[in-house]
């Protein structure tokens, strides 16, 4: 069972600098890193189902076309979800939720992001199902931009761990009111973009009891700058990376 203490080290949308996001190739790459942590996106399809993409369309990452709101959970698993990356992963398969969770149960920690907007009626409480219907709420933590999202899992399941991706939006920049509205929302985590994350907002949000994981490792340095303020964890898409940077400073 993969431990949820020590530095978070997880697989942003599997090992997604060397495979093909959000497929089992991701997350059996981190897998073989040494890994055990990852991050999946999840959106409901157009038969209700969960599943695992991080766009809410399909366009970038298959060889299909148009919202994955538009398409059935076979409509999907019909497309090639890998021949984008490289040839060597063709016939790669989008994945419902729970093909993922039943595929990994016991070997990987997963930090879930419910990534579709707020108005896709039951993505939170049917996603939190699934996690306890596969026994899997000691290895999950639920994360969103949306603070909606995060009102509706606290309410629903107080058992889980959650995490707000903070600030919303590319080039948006911190809010102190993020502090009091994750204070009131009973969040666990507190997950900011590692370029505006400083050391000081690390020990101000340790101060308040969060564990900070960051988000938004675009290249090495800002791994480095990651850890070097204090962060638990982050979101990565070269784990082996942070691995052997860990070693390095002895961490
Ligand atoms: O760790 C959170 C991160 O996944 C958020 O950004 O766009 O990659 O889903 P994005
Ligand atoms: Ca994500």
């Amino acid at each position: 069972m993969p431990s949820n203490t020590g530095f978070l080290n997880i697989a942003h949308r599997g090992a997604s600098s060397y495979a093909p996001e959000n497929t089992f190739a991701a997350f059996d790459r981190a897998l073989a890193m040494g890994v055990d942590h990852a991050e999946l996106d999840v959106h409901l399809t157009s038969d209700d189902q969960i599943v695992v993409i991080h766009d809410d369309r399909v366009d970038r990452t298959t060889n299909g076309s148009g919202p994955v709101a538009d398409h059935t959970l076979a409509e999907l698993k019909a497309l090639d979800a890998g021949t984008w990356f490289s040839l060597q992963y063709a016939g790669e398969r989008i994945r419902s939720f729970a093909e993922i969770l039943e595929h990994y149960k016991s070997r990987i920690y997963f930090h879930v992001e419910i990534k579709a907007r707020p108005g896709t009626e039951g993505l939170a409480t049917r996603t939190i199902d699934m996690v306890r219907g596969y026994g899997m709420t000691d290895s999950v933590t639920i994360t969103s931009f949306w603070k909606q999202w995060l009102e509706e899992t606290r309410a629903y399941a107080p058992e889980l761990l959650t995490g707000w991706l903070v600030p919303m939006g590319p080039g948006s920049q911190w809010d102190d009111s993020i502090v009091d509205q994750s204070l009131e929302m009973g969040l666990t985590q507190v997950c900011p973009r590692a370029d505006i994350t400083t050391p000081e907002l690390v020990e101000m949000l340790h101060s308040k009891g969060f564990v900070v994981r960051c988000h938004g490792i675009f290249d090495e340095a800002l791994m480095r700058h990651a850890v070097g303020c204090g962060a638990d964890g982050m979101t990565i898409n070269f784990p082996d990376k942070l691995v052997e940077y860990l070693e390095e400073i002895g961490r």
